[in-house]
């Protein structure tokens, strides 16, 4: 089905987002292949999907089902071989390299499982530092920063480099980094996968509060039933292709995942 952007749905609501949402992201027909030893390998097959804006939507499968590469074609990383990509109304599979970045600084803040953080630079250079780049005057991005470390508790690490933090203080630093410009979208790919219970909780805390207190659309890939249960919608992956659907309550979420992922692993 084609949901024009702009399109407007009730149905898109269910994880506490009031009233009609818009697509914010719109994913149709994508596929994305790899050679490899001369064989044509499809990752990602034929995959459609809508994410309406305030959604915290979770992007699950086995390893190696394609869940990274739709991220990333989502996100503006990797270009589909096939199929179309708009995010918040930006048609992206056609820009050029330099607009694609300058559309990427503006609208797509990504968290990675290895942080990818500057090791030569301070917390908050980090942090300031794609501010810096799209544009905004130093002083609103210093004010942002400050209020981003503060909200997610990292404010008296200000000063320190990476390597002096702990991996839940460094993600915490990605994340901030991550939001700096305000993206309409924030991805994360496997964000609690290097990290340890606790830390892996904290960080899917803060992506809930973020969601539902600031309407952060979030994207987040994951292997994990239980992290996945996180999100007000999950959507399976199997062998490239969109394989279930659910938008139960949460705390069923986790349980119906893993049935799901059972079911057909
Ligand atoms: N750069 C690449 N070159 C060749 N094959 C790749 C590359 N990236 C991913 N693949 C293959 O594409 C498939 C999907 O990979 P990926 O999207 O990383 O899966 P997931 O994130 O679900 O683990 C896998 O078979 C993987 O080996
Ligand atoms: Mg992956």
């Amino acid at each position: 089905m084609v949901v024009p952007v702009g399109f407007t749905t009730a149905a898109a609501t269910d994880n506490g987002a009031a009233g009609e949402s818009t697509i914010i992201v719109n994913a149709l027909n994508l596929t994305r292949a790899y050679r490899d030893d001369g064989a044509y390998h499809p990752a990602v097959q034929d995959v459609s999907l809508q994410v309406a804006s305030g959604e915290f939507v979770a992007l699950m499968g086995p390893s190696g089902c394609g869940k990274s590469t739709l991220l990333n074609m989502l996100g503006g990383i990797d270009r589909p071989d096939r199929g179309q990509v708009t995010v918040a109304g930006q048609s992206i599979e056609r820009l050029s390299e330099t607009r694609l970045a300058l559309f990427r600084r503006r609208h797509v803040g990504i968290v990675f499982q290895f942080f990818n953080l500057i090791h030569n630079l301070d917390v908050r250079t980090n942090i300031e530092l794609p501010g810096l780049l799209g544009g905004a005057a130093a002083s609103a991005v210093r004010s942002h920063a400050r209020e981003l470390m503060e909200s997610l508790d990292i404010a008296d690490l200000a000063g320190k480099m990476p390597g002096q933090l702990s991996g839940g203080q460094r993600q915490r630093v990605a994340i901030a980094r991550a939001l700096i410009n305000r993206p309409s979208v924030l991805l994360a790919d496997e964000p609690t996968g290097a990290l340890d219970q606790e830390n892996g909780r904290a960080v899917l805390r803060l992506f809930q509060r973020l969601n539902r207190e600031e309407r952060q659309t979030i994207i987040m890939v994951t292997h994990d039933p239980k992290v996945a249960g996180y999100a007000g919608r999950i959507v399976v992956m199997q062998d490239g292709r969109l394989a279930e659907e659910s938008r139960p309550a949460e705390q069923e979420m986790g349980r119906l995942a893993a049935r799901l992922l059972g079911v057909r692993g």
